[in-house]
């Protein structure tokens, strides 16, 4: 758990990047229906998360350098018996105060009168103009409202600036109470998919693999999956978000399972991929040996320094020459390379940043260059070779192969640490973990 003086921590240290005489105003992440009257699982804002801790919905979070009846300002719902009942307990204004350490909180119904207050005579806004529709209108209904009101002194503001800039950037690098908890999202994410291969065996559903690793999740207190678990059998590890997970796992076939669970607002984010029946054919063998090449010398590049877009050049080169090896592809690596002939095999980056977000934020290039990689940041590295089904370009023992092989790395001063290694990757550990699995007894 993150404690309140991190949150108060953080809401300092982007205060004191604020320019001068400014506010910054963030809302929580509202409610979403599913069907009718029923409701997605709310998850709340990573930013509002990141900068209060406060998990209720219809809330909005301002922050006012140099305020003199306090800094950190929060909105949000009353307390009210009877919606309580039936939905869960209220933190109201009062609870606002005493448990999230707000200077001052108001009941959200309240924000048309006192917000424009607040604004006035503000110079800047820092705010993510475009995230919430109705929002944006009412906060342009608050400056107008400000501006009618100039002629008896009200200043309004006069300048928009994008908060997620500032803020990104900081929650790009990750400081230990966050490591912490990335480690453990990290460690369930690996027990769950130890799990499933040990389940795996022919004549199963792919929902029932996806089952297995969502109750490891649940089971180590992971509120949910960071994204939609991925489970593919044989073709359908060559469709890249493939989240139907309802096809018959067959003997012979490859599955491909991408999940990975969020614990305290923290993402894993786990690829691996093995046999149905425990044992590698030799056409799979070879494919996942590439892939796995391909993972360990980008995971090498991952070193303070470098520079983000290292890794993925790493996996294009050791891809392109290994297909060309194994006679996929045909011609010279680096002209390969510059025609983008692995495309037709591995079509997506190599990573992506990961942290409350499963696509964490944070500038992937800064003046547009490659930004350089600093301790503290995480990303995860999964390169993939995917043989479309119907590709008669290369000999029939390929095609339908599908594999993706993913880890995600924590940047430090003595090189990659990889978060998931708790999950087993070369051919023979999968192959010794699968027998000594329920599915290798019975199949
Ligand atoms: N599971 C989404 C991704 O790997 O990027
Ligand atoms: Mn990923
Ligand atoms: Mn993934």
């Amino acid at each position: 758990m993150i404690k309140n003086k991190e949150f108060a921590r953080r809401r300092r240290d982007l205060m004191a990047m604020m320019e001068k005489n400014s506010i910054a105003i963030v809302t929580a992440a509202p409610e979403r229906v599913r069907s009718r009257d029923t409701y997605f699982p709310y998850r709340q804002d990573s930013d509002f998360h990141y900068l209060s801790g406060f998990p209720e919905p219809e809330a909005v979070l301002v922050l006012i350098p140099g305020r003199a009846h306090g800094e950190f300002v929060l909105f949000c719902r009353d307390r009210d018996r009877d919606r309580e009942i039936w939905d869960g307990y209220r933190a109201g204004p009062t609870g606002a105060c005493k448990d999230y350490g707000a200077d001052d909180a108001f009941p959200i119904t309240d924000i048309d009168e006192i917000l424009p207050g607040l604004l006035e005579g503000r110079e800047r806004v820092y705010y993510a103009v475009g995230k919430d529709r109705d929002f944006d209108q009412s906060l342009m209904d608050w400056v107008n409202d400000i501006r009618g009101r100039a002629r008896s002194g009200a200043v309004p503001p006069g300048e928009f600036i994008d908060l997620d800039h500032l803020l990104h950037e900081m929650r790009l690098f990750k400081k230990p109470a966050e490591l912490t908890l990335m480690r453990k999202a990290s460690r369930i994410s690996a027990a769950a998919h130890c799990r499933a291969m040990k389940t795996a065996r022919s004549g199963i559903s792919e929902y029932h693999l996806q089952a297995e690793i969502e109750h490891q999740f649940a089971m180590d207190g992971a509120s949910f999956p960071a994204y939609s678990s991925i489970v593919g059998g044989g073709k359908n590890a060559c469709v890249l978000h493939y989240v139907v997970n309802d096809s018959v796992l067959k003997d012979g076939d490859l599955v491909l399972i991408d999940a990975g669970c969020e614990y305290h607002h923290y993402a894993a984010d786990i690829t691996r991929t093995f046999p149905v029946n425990g044992i590698f054919t030799s056409a799979q063998k070879a494919i996942y040996e590439l892939v796995l090449n391909a993972q360990l010398a980008a995971i090498d590049v991952v070193q303070a320094g470098r520079h983000w877009d290292e890794p993925h050049q790493v996996t294009i080169e050791v891809i392109t020459a290994g297909l060309v090896d194994l006679g996929l592809l045909k011609g010279n690596v680096s002209k390969l390379i510059d025609k983008g002939a692995y495309r037709d095999f591995y079509m997506h980056r190599a990573g992506h940043w990961l942290g409350m977000d499963v696509h964490d934020v944070g500038d992937y290039k800064v003046d547009n260059e490659w930004r350089l990689l600093e301790p503290g940041m995480v990303m995860t590295v999964e390169p993939g070779i995917y043989i479309a089904p119907d590709n008669t370009k290369v000999a029939k023992k390929w095609r339908g192969i599908g594999i993706r092989i993913e880890d995600d790395v924590l940047i430090t001063r003595k090189g990659p640490e990889v978060l998931t290694a708790g999950v087993p990757k070369t051919i023979a550990d999968i192959e010794a973990l699968m027998a000594k699995g329920q599915g290798a007894k019975t199949a």
